[in-house]
């Protein structure tokens, strides 16, 4: 049983990428698992061309068509993304939309598998999290759990941060904030964001032995 695990943060090695991979670790004890982030690829928006209705497969050239194989080879996903203004950001938005490949002739390249999703925001993680359950369940992925922590907003390492008054240091933390190692968010910073990850792991492969069992 193999799981693949999508970090879709521009950022490498970022907190998305750091949780997914946290929940891939609950999960390796009884499965295989592959990780990828998507930063630095090239993945554009679904053009609505319909030319993959027939076969299933996107029409367009770009850098998904080289992950197309591990998607469909996974038993299950975790999907993370990053909250960009109040939803995913726009690259996990995009590869997910070429899922839409996926969606003729009954979808069954990916339903009826699992799924974990994973959000990551400055202030407010949950609404990542929430829009890529909505998009497993529009592919009839079961969303068997949902994590979230707290991520590092640029305006950290910006230069300007503790005088911007449009950033989100004075927005989540207030004006007159002075920047510290201590208050910059990090995954280890939240021992309970990690534990929720490694249980939300183990949740997905028992239900995957569970499913392989069963069939
Ligand atoms: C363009 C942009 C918009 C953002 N909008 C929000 C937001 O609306 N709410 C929020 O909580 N964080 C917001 N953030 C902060 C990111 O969610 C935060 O930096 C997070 O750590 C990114 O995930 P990563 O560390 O995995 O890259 C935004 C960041 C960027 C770059």
């Amino acid at each position: 049983m193999k799981i693949l695990g999508i970090s879709g943060s521009p950022r490498r090695d970022s907190v998305t990428a750091q949780l997914v991979k946290e929940v891939l670790a609950g999960a390796e004890a009884e499965c295989e698992t592959e990780f990828v982030s998507l930063s630095g690829k090239r993945i554009g928006p679904c053009v609505a061309c319909l030319g993959c209705v027939r076969d299933n497969v996107c029409a367009l050239n770009d850098d998904l068509a080289g992950l197309r194989e591990s998607i469909v080879s996974a038993d299950a996903y975790v999907i993370g993304a990053a909250n960009f203004y109040g939803v995913l950001n726009g690259l996990t938005h995009c590869f997910l939309e070429r899922w839409y490949q996926f969606r003729h002739r009954e979808g069954k390249l990916v339903a009826g598998k699992l799924g974990v999703a994973v959000g990551v925001g400055g202030g407010m993680p949950a609404p990542a999290a929430e829009s890529i359950k909505a998009f497993l369940q529009y592919h009839q992925v079961e969303c068997v759990g949902e994590v979230t922590a707290q991520g590092p907003a640029c305006c950290f390492t910006c230069g300007y941060g503790e005088d911007c008054k449009v950033g989100a240091i004075h927005m989540f933390f207030g004006a007159g904030t002075k920047i510290t190692p201590e208050i910059i968010p990090t995954l280890e910073k939240q021992p309970e964001a990690v534990g929720a990850a490694r249980a939300a792991g183990k949740i997905l492969s028992d239900r995957l032995l569970a499913l392989a069992l069963a069939t």
